[in-house]
């Protein structure tokens, strides 16, 4: 039986994820540890907090004690021990991280680096089936001008702060397994979107910016590109990596589907206004603003290792996904209410002021 820790299992993909692999497995466990920064919300996970397969830990994967007890079965409901990780917690905004870097260096580094080593104590090469993948991002490979596509074997070369970290951690993935031989995955995906996305992501925030009629920020002139997947095809393509992916190798994972922000942004706002009824209006809510600081020009990920080895492509035509998920941002006004009021206002306006 697969007994799977999932960190940041309460944040967007990793929410989404949860629900994949409960709705996939019959018999399995997830054991989902998650510190909750502002943004992890337990309502992302209300459809299966009473599934007896589905345990939450709040605690922080800075914690290798905690860590170390979760691997060995204290949270298990049999106290089976956990055999998949798939680790998402991080800090994952690049503006936050422009800010301030040292949330990211410590979740997103030192933190992997405690995971690794809580696993490398307690993992027993004999007689385990254990599979860790660590989910990385197009992000460690910088940025490309107008052509080209980032594979496997592009240099890492990241630009933000966030980036950086993230690369730091893959890297300190790719160097536990050529060290210690561990069991050990690495997938690099492009941007996601769909439902339970924090609204400081560029897509939430303006299907939320247009349901207020507030402000459309865009930095610089919009004409930076970003490869868009739904999220539900990653998750998809993060399973199929766990179980089936080579150990010690990295597998991109991308859409296909490239598109600058302005043209994202004005899409949006047809979108909303025709589902919301109203005047097709709303792209007079466009601001240009300040350009993000070193802010990556295009992303444009080759996913045809993950095709070619693994049979994996996504399912999701981009048209489809994007009505899906306007319309639940829409449907769900209070998720939005909540995760953007209250404690996490609060902490998110005293970390960096109130201009998102
Ligand atoms: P998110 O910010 O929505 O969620 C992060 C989760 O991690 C939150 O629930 C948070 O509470 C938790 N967390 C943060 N620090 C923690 C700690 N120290 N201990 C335990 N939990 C902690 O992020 P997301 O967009 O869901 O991204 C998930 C992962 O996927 C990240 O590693 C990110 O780098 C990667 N990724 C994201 C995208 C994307 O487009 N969003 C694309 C590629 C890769
Ligand atoms: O590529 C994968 C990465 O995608 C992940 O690793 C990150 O965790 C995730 O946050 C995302 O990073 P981006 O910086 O690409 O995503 P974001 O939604 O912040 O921005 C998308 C693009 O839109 C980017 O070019 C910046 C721009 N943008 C963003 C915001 C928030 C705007 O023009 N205005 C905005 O208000």
């Amino acid at each position: 039986m697969k007994v799977v820790l999932v960190t940041g299992g309460a944040g967007f993909i990793g929410s989404n994820f949860i629900r994949y692999y409960l709705n996939k497995n019959q018999e399995c466990v997830v054991i989902n540890l998650d510190k909750l920064t502002y943004s992890g919300n337990l309502s992302n996970l209300d459809e299966v907090v009473s599934d007896n397969r589905y345990v939450f830990v709040k605690g922080d994967i800075l914690d290798k004690d905690l860590v170390l007890r979760i691997l060995g079965g204290d949270y298990s409901p049999n106290g089976q021990k956990v055999n998949r990780i798939v680790h998402f917690a991080a800090e994952s905004h690049v503006d936050r991280s422009i800010k301030d870097s040292s949330p990211f260096v410590q979740t997103n580094i030192v933190g992997t680096q405690i995971l690794l080593d809580a696993l490398r104590e307690s993992w027993n090469k004999e007689d385990s089936d254990m599979r860790f993948l660590h989910v990385s991002t197009d992000e460690v490979y910088g940025s490309l001008g107008e052509t080209g596509y980032f594979t496997e074997d592009t240099p890492i070369n990241p630009n933000s702060p966030y980036s950086a970290s993230k690369a730091s951690s893959d890297l300190l993935v790719r160097a536990y397994y050529e060290t210690f031989k561990m069991p050990l995955l690495i997938t690099r995906c492009s941007n996601n979107y769909g439902a339970y996305q924090f609204p400081e992501k560029l897509i939430p925030l303006v299907i939320n910016n247009i349901v207020k009629q507030e402000n459309l920020p865009v930095y610089g002139k919009g004409i930076n590109v970003r490869d868009w997947l739904y999220v539900m095809d990653h998750c998809e393509a993060i399973d199929v990596v766990l179980e089936n992916g080579k150990l010690g190798d990295v597998y991109n994972i991308g859409g296909n589907n490239e598109w600058k922000n302005i043209d994202i942004v004005n899409l949006l706002c047809d979108l909303v206004d025709d589902a919301l009824g109203r005047e097709k209006n709303s792209k007079r809510l466009i601001k240009f603003v300040q350009d993000r600081l070193g802010h990556d020009m295009r992303y444009a990920i080759d996913a045809s290792k993950i095709k070619n080895e693994l049979g994996w492509s996504p399912k999701y035509v981009f048209e489809d996904g994007i009505r899906e998920t306007v319309a639940w941002y829409l449907e769900n006004k209070a998720w939005l209410e909540n995760v953007t009021s209250g404690a996490y206002t609060d902490y998110y306006a005293k970390q960096y002021g109130d201009g998102v």
